[in-house]
């Protein structure tokens, strides 16, 4: 991604962190808690989580890894993301072996290969690089052992073009076809979004 992309995603996300009272779904972008929680519910609910490792491009403040480990043991988890804030808060909270923070543009660092590669929220900002999406879903493709699951904002109800960018669900699965037959898409749990998972065979 183009530093000044990347500038663009600090600074919608420092600014919406600017009162220190901030609450934590509202930082990360989201207009709800339930927005959020919707989406960590759909990705929970795509695979089998259990004894995985994972990986989690644009964590934010690592709160996927609190979700899923509410019922299901993970052997790793790795979350990376640019906004040290949010890696800082999230290091503090949680700090355990088997749950490590990053700091890193998921776009350039080298992608651990891990069970599972997610990316939760962090695919939706606008880019110049006009084919990003299809970059990042060829790597997290390649590095994954097992599964990739990511979510985008749908283009059918996500009309307003600003920093972030909505998807036409199927011209993303035309594109993942591409990559495997094995793909699934998850769109009832939301109309303003869809997850996308793809499996290795
Ligand atoms: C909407 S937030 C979602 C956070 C978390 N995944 C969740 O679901 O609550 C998107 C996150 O992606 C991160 N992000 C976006 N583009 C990134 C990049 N190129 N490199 C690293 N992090 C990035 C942002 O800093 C932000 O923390």
């Amino acid at each position: 991604m183009h530093i000044l992309d990347r500038l663009n995603v600090y600074l919608f996300h420092r600014n919406k962190s600017l009162n220190g009272r901030s609450l934590n779904y509202k930082m990360q972008g989201w207009s709800s808690e339930k927005e959020q929680i919707i989406r960590f519910k759909a990705i929970a609910n795509s695979a089998d989580f259990s004894n995985k490792r994972v990986l989690d491009l644009g964590c934010g403040l690592g709160e996927l890894y609190d979700y899923l480990s509410q019922d299901k043991h993970l052997a790793f988890y790795l979350g990376i993301d640019q906004h040290w804030p949010f890696l800082k808060r999230a290091k503090k909270r949680i700090g355990s072996v088997q749950c490590r923070f990053r700091l890193a543009d998921i776009s350039r660092t080298p992608l651990p290969e891990l069970d599972i590669i997610i990316a939760s929220g962090s695919l939706n900002y606008q880019s110049r690089q006009t084919d990003y999406l299809e970059r990042m879903i060829t790597r997290m493709y390649a590095a994954a052992k097992e599964v990739v699951i990511f979510n985008l904002l749908n283009k059918d109800v996500f009309l307003k073009p600003t920093l972030l960018k909505a998807y036409d669900k199927n011209d993303v699965l035309s594109f993942c076809h591409t990559l495997t037959p094995k793909v699934r898409v998850i769109d009832d749990y939301s109309t303003g979004d869809f997850t996308i998972v793809l499996e290795k065979s």
